[in-house]
């Protein structure tokens, strides 16, 4: 028999997750437990890059981001699910690759010239904000991850972890295996003002909306902006309504809207009810399984701690071989 591939991934807790993260990377991540061995952990400490001054929200966060995985189908019997902060393992890590790191690899890092650029209400000249890949490559090669799922804004990061791990090789003998990027391919999700689907832009779809929240956000979403009365044409390519309904409703449904539509044979007022008829179905069991969890909030922190447990096994034995490796 051989052994499954191993698959790590790690979020930021930064809030409620939204439509464009189910979408994104949950559903991806779900899919993934099937065939992998599958390691997926809450990033606080990443979170502290830039979060460090105000960190009051942090544990409400925590929480709220683990009910959201597992009301989306994350499932601690399939995978081990964990948090960064519980594994000391991982920041001993870090500081052995931030001694054969160079700087110039760090300050090469799209990410971070472009966050120092958009992020003005905070002072991110910190160390911790520097060596946020190498904290990145010390999750993923901790546990040797064969696969590690994540969105084209995260391959620079992967690049380093690979580097890194070559270079650590190069010093001290083979230690760690080359980790491989599983890109997510997925529909860009628009939000109810037309624009990528963000937080930042108030624009968002919760998970952990109530479906009349749902309705109402719903049928107050912006459509072909051109198409002003019922009477009016539209055009379903450039409107957000018609992309919500390529992923939520059927296809016939779509291919209706794009004949009727351009000849106002039908309104936005019935495709959005089409939308929400769809839309509140597929979110219902992740509603039901979230009201589920809400009142049980100690089965969830068991979950994690469960998890980290599981995860330290496999760090500490890695952490091992990596000081032996290097003579400590
Ligand atoms: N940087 C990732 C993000 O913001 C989160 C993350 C931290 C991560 N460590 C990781 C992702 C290890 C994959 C593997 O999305």
């Amino acid at each position: 028999m051989s052994k499954k591939k191993r698959v790590l991934s790690g979020m930021q807790p930064s809030g409620l997750l939204h439509l464009g993260n189910l979408m994104g990377a949950l559903d991806n991540w779900r899919t993934l437990q099937e065939e992998y061995e599958c390691y997926y952990f809450i990033a606080d400490w990443h979170a502290l890059t830039t979060q460090y001054s105000d960190t009051s929200k942090m544990r409400t966060f925590v929480h709220e981001m683990v009910i959201d995985w597992l009301s989306a189908g994350l499932d601690p019997n399939k995978s081990v699910l964990f948090q960064q902060s519980q594994l000391p393992e991982h920041a001993v890590l870090h500081v052995l690759f931030s001694m054969i790191t160079p700087l110039p690899w760090l300050e090469r890092v799209p990410t971070y010239k472009e966050k120092m650029e958009q992020i003005n209400d905070r002072d991110l000249y910190t160390y911790g904000f520097l060596g946020y890949p190498v904290l990145q490559a010390a999750d993923i090669l901790i546990y040797e991850a064969d696969y590690v799922p994540v969105g084209i804004d995260q391959l620079p990061h992967l690049e380093l972890t690979r580097e890194i791990g070559r270079r650590f090789n190069s010093f001290y003998g083979e230690v760690f295996p080359d980790p491989q990027p599983l890109l997510t391919q997925y529909p860009k999700l628009p939000g109810t003002d037309g624009r990528k689907m963000s937080k930042s832009y108030n624009n968002c779809l919760y998970l952990s909306d109530t479906p009349e929240s749902i309705t109402k956000k719903v049928m107050a979403m912006v459509t072909d902006p051109a198409r002003q009365r019922r009477t009016d044409p539209g055009n379903p390519d450039i409107c957000p309504l018609y992309s919500l309904n390529q992923i939520f409703a059927p296809r016939e449904w779509c291919d209706h809207v794009k004949r009727e539509c351009p000849k106002a044979g039908i309104g936005c007022v019935d495709d959005k009810k089409e939308l929400l008829k769809h839309l509140l179905a597929y979110l219902k069991p992740i509603q039901d399984k979230r009201k589920e969890l809400i009142a049980n909030p100690k089965q969830v922190q068991e979950i994690i701690d469960a998890g980290s447990a599981k995860a330290r096994i496999v760090a500490r034995e890695m952490l091992g071989r990596v000081q032996e490796a290097m003579k400590l």
